[in-house]
């Protein structure tokens, strides 16, 4: 990558640049439109000397969507990273700041963890002919003694709370009023809010939000807090991302939490890096309420798709992973992500990946 803008300077001394990294925030998922002005106006509370520095990542004189702000202290810098970030242009732009800095632990490994990966799959290629994507993996056989050393919970129809007297009549009458197909005939939706029993503070953004769960979540949450698959069908916007997120924050913080390099015990397989986007931002409305680490692995050149940082995350620990499945075989191979923990499995849009 280029960086923009009109600061240079040498090779600066280690702790010159963690000091600046402390001092540095990231802005992503920026418009084309945006400007140093936007960033300005928006800081411009923190005082007029706060921002030392905007720089742009560029690539062949395009813009690649995001940018560092280097502010005069990481005090300036963390307090910054606390606004609601700015919307430009209709968007809302990602801001993230490490307290830290970035050269920690995790991105180290993640960069020895992958070159390594890189380096075997060369010399495969070179004593071989051509070493297909995952060709590295060695398959996993799954014992039945190995899954009942690992016992996970699965059924949660004690979160389903029915209104009582429910006629079947009512049930009918909602799959008809939604022109919906059901393949089973014991599948009972929830009629409201009222009927299910998220966490408490995930159901707080819910019910702020929306005023009742649509029929595609109505009926695919019963079918999935009992434990059981579920095949969903329904137009484009009708909440299918919801319909499989909330139960995967149930399902996932219902187990033994994730430690550094266990992997994710919810995986969600997408199609496209878009798509890993969409889910992620839905994700990102719930991950504070339901205190969960989500990890992203997609290919693509703007920050949020560097490899290193996607792996250093990972490393570290996720509940969920949101991942395209070129890069996240990168990942497997490399040794970033493994998926002996993974127990409640997405495939979205599986259509498009077949
Ligand atoms: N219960 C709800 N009530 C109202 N809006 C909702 C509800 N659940 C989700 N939404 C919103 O509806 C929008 C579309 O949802 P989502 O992206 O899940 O659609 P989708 O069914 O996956 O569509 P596509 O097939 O295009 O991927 C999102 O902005 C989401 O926040
Ligand atoms: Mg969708």
């Amino acid at each position: 990558f280029f960086f923009g803008g009109s600061y240079t300077h040498t090779m600066p001394l280690l702790s010159h640049r963690q000091e600046e990294e402390r001092r540095t925030v990231f802005v992503g998922r920026c418009p084309d439109a945006i400007t140093d002005n936007d960033l300005l106006t928006h800081w411009a509370s923190l005082g007029p000397d706060a921002i030392k520095k905007i720089s742009w990542a560029e690539k062949d004189g395009n813009f690649k969507g995001f940018g560092f702000v280097l502010f005069n202290s990481p005090s300036l810098a963390e307090k910054a990273s606390l606004f609601e970030p700015p919307t430009i242009a209709g968007r809302q732009i990602l801001v993230s700041y490490k307290k830290s800095g970035t050269s920690n632990t995790p991105k180290r490994s993640a960069h020895e963890l992958l070159n390594t990966m890189v380096k075997r799959r060369e010399n495969m290629r070179n004593s071989q002919q051509k070493v297909a994507l995952g060709e590295t993996l060695a398959p996993k056989e799954w014992k039945p003694e190995d899954l009942k050393a690992a016992p996970f919970r699965k059924d949660f129809t004690v979160l389903l709370n029915y209104q009582e007297n429910r006629k079947k009549f009512e049930y009918k009458r909602f799959f008809r009023n939604n022109a919906m197909k059901i393949t089973e005939d014991d599948v009972k939706p929830i009629l409201g809010w009222h009927e299910i029993k998220f966490d408490k503070d995930v159901m707080k953004v819910l019910t702020e939000q929306f005023e009742n769960p649509t029929p595609i979540q109505s009926v695919a949450w019963p079918i999935i807090l009992s434990g059981r698959d579920c095949i969903g069908l329904a137009k484009t916007g009708s909440g299918k991302t919801l319909a499989f997120v909330l139960p995967a924050i149930t399902h996932l913080k219902a187990q033994a939490r994730v430690e550094v390099k266990s992997g994710p015990i919810a995986l969600i397989l997408t199609p496209t890096r878009e798509l890993t986007i969409q889910i992620v931002a839905e994700l990102d409305k719930l991950k504070i309420a339901a205190a969960i680490r989500v990890g992203v692995a997609h290919g693509g050149h703007d920050g949020g798709a560097n490899k290193h940082f996607q792996a250093a995350q990972i490393i570290k620990g996720c509940d969920v992973i949101v991942a395209t499945p070129g890069r996240l075989i990168d990942f497997a191979e490399a040794g970033v992500v493994t998926f002996t923990r993974v127990t409640y499995l997405v495939l979205d849009e599986a259509d498009q990946m077949l």
